[in-house]
């Protein structure tokens, strides 16, 4: 019997916790399958990605830097992809290259069902407006928030995206406006750093009176990088979370659309927070 074939590409991706998330999924569902990380060269991408579908692989979840490539190599994209510019998962079937994007649907996951927040009718503030908040923002409007503000140092890649999602908006009800870091308007319920700010080590970039009283404020990394934007919450009187349910619920969306069976994802996340405690 062969086993079927996933993988997870990216550069770096030694750090990646896909494989051990998936193999996890894999167990308590009962399904057979190997999951494996490749790191790829910067300028191989559309190869490594023809030679994995000849060795037979059927799917893979793309990391940095690849997610834009990955949807310009699709020949096929989901509604929430193509919103996104981005791709984080492709699948193989067919001889066509499928391409989504699970990380938005995996946020409001992760908030909604795990943190106990429904997004419908709150204000929400995204802070970035690079890949990472691409990938999220159609998602967030799909959840009906009241208003989203999308903040970001420079204001034109703001408005862009704030454009390109308005039909979206309008047909959620949601007010939708693009924005500097500064004189934000009154506070949010929700604040989501989509920003490079957490990988770099940079302050975070925006006031704390962004928050209210209570607020869940969100950074879209984990681990130590998430810190210093956790602390800054915390200190200020929001709930912190940082992506590592992100990451597994995006990981659940993919495995759902690769296998056909939901994982438990809630379960996957409590264990994964042990692993990486030690
Ligand atoms: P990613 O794919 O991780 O989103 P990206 O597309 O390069 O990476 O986007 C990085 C985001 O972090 C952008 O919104 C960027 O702001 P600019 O568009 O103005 O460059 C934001 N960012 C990075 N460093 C920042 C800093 N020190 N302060 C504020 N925003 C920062």
């Amino acid at each position: 019997m062969t086993t079927d074939l996933y993988c997870v590409m990216g550069h770096p991706v030694s750090h990646s916790r896909s494989p051990w998330i998936h193999a996890r999924f894999a167990e308590l569902t009962g399904q057979h399958l190997h999951y494996e990380k490749r790191e790829i060269p910067l300028t191989h991408f559309d190869a490594s990605v023809q030679a994995f579908i000849r060795e037979g692989g059927l799917g893979c979840n793309i990391t940095v830097p690849f997610k834009f490539e990955a949807a310009k190599i699709a020949t096929h994209t989901s509604e929430r992809g193509l919103l996104a510019q981005a791709s984080n998962i492709l699948t193989f079937r067919d001889g066509q290259i499928l391409g989504d994007n699970t990380d938005g649907i995996g946020l409001v996951i992760d908030i909604e069902r795990n943190a106990g927040l429904p997004l419908r009718g709150l204000r929400l503030l995204l802070i970035g407006a690079g890949g990472a908040a691409a990938g999220v923002l159609g998602p967030m409007l799909q959840a009906g928030p009241a208003h989203i503000s999308v903040a970001n140092r420079t204001l034109h890649k703001a408005t862009e995206l704030v454009a390109r999602h308005l039909p979206l908006a309008t047909q959620q009800k949601t007010e939708l406006v693009a924005h500097t870091l500064h004189g934000l308007g009154d506070p949010f319920d929700v604040v989501i750093n989509a920003t490079a700010t957490s990988l770099s080590g940079a302050a975070v970039p925006v006031a704390a009176r962004v928050l209210k009283p209570g607020a869940l404020a969100y950074d879209m990394m984990y681990g130590p990088g998430a810190q210093g934007f956790m602390d800054w919450a915390r200190a200020h009187g929001a709930v912190p979370r940082d992506g590592l349910g992100m990451l597994v619920e995006q990981a659940a969306e993919a495995f759902l659309i690769w296998r056909g069976v939901r994982p438990p994802s809630a379960q996957v996340l409590a264990e994964l927070h042990k692993v990486i405690q030690g």
